[in-house]
C-alpha cells in the first residue's frame, strides 16, 4: 500500500497507509447504502428554503456569520424541543456535517484516540489522518460494548479521546445510559474527552447522553442533520458540550467555514422540525416491518434503533450477495464484517424492491 506514493511526495507518514472513505456511488434505482432519509423535503419546507436562500443571495458578496449565532441558537432550541434539556449558543458548535465536527475534535485535542469496533469507519480514519494512534477495542459478538474490558482499556492506555457511537453504525444497537455514564466517568478520571456520536439518535427511544452533559465537562455529543432531518446534501452537523470545549472549537474552525446559504437553509429546516416527527415514526415502522420480513426469510437481524438494519445468515459471502443485489438494481452496503450486510430503510417501494431482489437471490 505504502509504495503507491512516489518517493518525492512528502505525504504525511500517517496518511501513507490509509485508504479514502469510499461508499460506492453507483447510480441504481434503489440506493439503500448511506443511511440517508429516503423522503424528499416537503413542498412547504422546499418553499421556505428557496425563500431563505433567495434572500441570502442578495448579500453573497459578504462573508457569512463566522460564529453562526442564529443557527447555533436554533439548534439549541431544537435540542430543547427533543430532550426538554436547556442549552444555549455557548453549548453548541456547528460545521459542514458531523464529519467536520469529528475532524475538528481530532485536531483540537491531544493524545491517542480509542473506539469500540466495529463502528463508524471515519472515526479511525479521521484520527489517523490527524496523526493520532488509533486504539481499537473489540465489541462483543452481539455488537454490544464490552464494558469491563473497555473501562480497563481506558484506565490502562489513557487515551486523549474516546469515541462511542450509539445507536452504533453499522450494527444499529444502542449502549445503555448507565454504561455510557461509566465510560464518561472513567474518561474523566484519565483526562480523556469522551465523544458520543449520536448521528442516529432521533430514530432511537433510548436515553441520550445529553442527560449526562451537566455532570461531565469532558463529554461531547455529536449530531447531524444528514439523517433524520433529510438534509444530507446540505452538510450540517453539530456538537453539544460544555462551553469550554466550544471555545476550543473556535481555535480550530476555519474563518467563515459555514456558508451563508448553508446557514439560511438549515435555519429554514429547523423552523419546520416538528413536521419531521411523523416521518421519523414512519421510518421506524418500516424498520420494524423490514426486520420481520428479513427474519421470515430465515435471516438474523441485529436489533436496531437507527434507520438501517445489519443482517446475517445468508449462504454466500457478503461480497457475493452484495454484487447479486447490485445486478438486480439494489445498492446496499458491504461493511467489511464477513457474513453481514447493512441495508438503509428506504421508501415503501425501495424496501419492496430490496426484499424482492433478496428473495429471488437467497
Ligand atoms: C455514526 C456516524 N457519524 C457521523 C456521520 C457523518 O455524517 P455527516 O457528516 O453527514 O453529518 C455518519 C454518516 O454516515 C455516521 O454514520
Amino acid at each position: 500500500m505504502n509504495d503507491r506514493w512516489p518517493k518525492w511526495l512528502k505525504l504525511n507518514e500517517s496518511l501513507k497507509a490509509l485508504t479514502p472513505y469510499g461508499a460506492p456511488q453507483i447510480s441504481l434505482a434503489n440506493r439503500l447504502n448511506t443511511n440517508e432519509n429516503p423522503y424528499e423535503l416537503s413542498a412547504s419546507l422546499q418553499a421556505s428554503i428557496n425563500a431563505a436562500i433567495a434572500k441570502e443571495v442578495k448579500s453573497l458578496n459578504r462573508y457569512p456569520d463566522r460564529d453562526a449565532i442564529n443557527l447555533r441558537s436554533a439548534l439549541a432550541d431544537e435540542i430543547k424541543r427533543q430532550s426538554s434539556l436547556s442549552f444555549g449558543v455557548e453549548n453548541i458548535w456547528v460545521a459542514n456535517g458531523s464529519n467536520e465536527i469529528l475532524q475538528s475534535i481530532a485536531l483540537a485535542f491531544s493524545g491517542d484516540a480509542m473506539g469500540f469496533e466495529p463502528s463508524y469507519s471515519m472515526h479511525p480514519l479521521i484520527n489517523r489522518s490527524a496523526g493520532k494512534k488509533w486504539i481499537s477495542i473489540p465489541r462483543r459478538a452481539d455488537f454490544s460494548v464490552d464494558i469491563p474490558a473497555s473501562l480497563n482499556a481506558i484506565s490502562e492506555q489513557k487515551p486523549g479521546l474516546v469515541y462511542l457511537t450509539t445507536p452504533n453504525n453499522p450494527s444499529g444497537n444502542t449502549t445503555d445510559i448507565d454504561q455510557i455514564e461509566s465510560l464518561a466517568k472513567t474518561c474523566q478520571e484519565v483526562g480523556a474527552i469522551f465523544v458520543v456520536d449520536e448521528a442516529y439518535a432521533e430514530f432511537s427511544n433510548s436515553p441520550s447522553a445529553l442527560l449526562l452533559l451537566h455532570k461531565f465537562p469532558n463529554l461531547i455529543i455529536s449530531r447531524t442533520m444528514s439523517k433524520a432531518f433529510a438534509f444530507a446534501g446540505v452538510r450540517v452537523g453539530y456538537m453539544i458540550a460544555d462551553p469550554i470545549l466550544i471555545e476550543a472549537m473556535l481555535l480550530i474552525r476555519l474563518p467563515y467555514h459555514l456558508s451563508s446559504l448553508t446557514q439560511a437553509a438549515a435555519l429554514a429546516a429547523l423552523s419546520h422540525s416538528q413536521e419531521l416527527s411523523a416521518q421519523i415514526a414512519q421510518i421506524i415502522d418500516s424498520r420494524k416491518s423490514l426486520a420481520r420480513e428479513l427474519e421470515s426469510l430465515g435471516l438474523v437481524v441485529i436489533e436496531s434503533e437507527a434507520n438501517f438494519l445489519l443482517f446475517t445468515g445468508f449462504k454466500e459471502s457478503s461480497g457475493e450477495l452484495f454484487s447479486k443485489l447490485v445486478d438486480k438494481g439494489v445498492l446496499i452496503r458491504d461493511v467489511s464484517i464477513p457474513g453481514y450486510l447493512r441495508v438503509t430503510i428506504g421508501t415503501e417501494d425501495e424496501n419492496k424492491a430490496f426484499l424482492a431482489a433478496l428473495t429471488s437471490t437467497l
